[in-house]
């Protein structure tokens, strides 16, 4: 029996327009290379994001309104960098609540979990490893109002219908008066988008070719990786950034747990990444087709960026 990556590879592959989801990109070697994407400068969303975290923690939990004791569930945790300015605030006013960091990867889980306990001795941990909506199944369970955190734009990975089943999916598994703290990055100069995923380091590069790696390393494919390169676009009208992996010559691959071959043109492209970048009115929309009411939109200076606050 093929797992879901052995599946999405043969599918993705063997279309007629070849692609692979980006979600396969955080093995442990993924998670790594995406830490180095966040510090970078041109990758924007980062700094925005710790700047609202960073100055606006206390009207975040005030707009919250929980009077007890409370959750925190993180999906995606991954470094936690951002979140500890918010869990900093929280534990420095002795603020009760539990933190439930959830990702997929071992080792990100590992690492927050030791940087959090010598940085916040005193804070409540849980953390989790494994699928966001199994994990989630338990949050119904809790006698304690949550505050689910979806932070870096995630959700922008997510084509419009997707990232709609998803909004549900998260809807049906909090309770009523739950809240979501979900961060969307705002469609701004196309030049600084550009910037932050067509990188001059060749981070992002690393990032996309590093799927390939992974089939070589779990699938037994043959991929040689200079025979690869990157692409990205940012389209300013739909608001989508696009990225793709290369192929620089005409070349077979064999995939060995497979029993395929996949045969790539000169400059046949795999699609692998989708971005999205939103403006204002489209979030009120999506927080509205999946039953939750918009209560607060929280900035960074250079409105580059929104933590953007819904309740069900
Ligand atoms: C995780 N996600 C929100 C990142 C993004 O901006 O789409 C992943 C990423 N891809 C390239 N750079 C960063």
């Amino acid at each position: 029996m093929l797992d879901t990556f052995a599946q999405d590879v043969i599918k993705g592959l063997t279309a007629e327009n070849k692609f692979l989801s980006s979600k396969y990109f955080y093995d442990d070697n993924g998670s790594r290379i995406f830490q180095e994407i966040m510090n970078m400068p041109d990758y924007y969303l980062t700094d925005a994001e710790f700047e609202i975290l960073s100055l606006q923690s206390g009207k975040i939990i005030d707009a919250l309104k929980f009077s007890g004791p409370f959750n925190i569930v993180e999906l995606g945790a991954g470094d936690g960098f951002k979140t500890f300015k918010l869990l900093e605030y929280l534990v420095t006013k002795e603020i009760d609540f539990y933190y439930v960091p959830i990702d997929i990867s071992q080792e990100a889980i590992d690492v927050l979990n030791k940087n959090l306990k010598n940085r916040l001795p005193s804070l409540k941990i849980k953390p989790k490893v494994g699928d966001y909506f199994e994990i989630l199944k338990d949050n119904r369970k809790s006698k304690y109002p949550s505050l689910l955190l979806f932070l870096g734009s995630n959700i922008g990975n997510y084509p419009d219908q997707k990232s709609n089943e998803l909004l549900n999916l998260l809807n049906k598994n909090m309770k009523s008066g739950d809240k979501l703290l979900i961060g969307f990055d705002l469609k701004k100069n196309p030049i600084t988008i550009h910037n932050a995923y067509f990188d001059k380091y060749g981070i992002t590069k690393r990032f996309n070719l590093n799927l390939l790696l992974r089939m070589n390393k779990e699938l037994g494919a043959d991929f040689k990786i200079d025979d690869f390169d990157f692409y990205c676009h940012y389209n300013p009208l739909t608001g989508d950034v696009k990225s793709y992996i290369i192929s620089l010559r005409k070349q077979i691959v064999n995939i060995e747990a497979l029993k395929i071959k996949v045969d790539f043109e000169y400059n046949e492209l795999i699609w692998t990444e989708l971005s999205r970048k939103f403006a204002i009115k489209d979030i009120n929309d999506m927080a509205i087709q999946s039953n939750f009411k918009l209560n607060h939109n929280f900035l960074d200076c250079k409105h580059y960026f929104t933590d953007s606050l819904w309740e069900k």
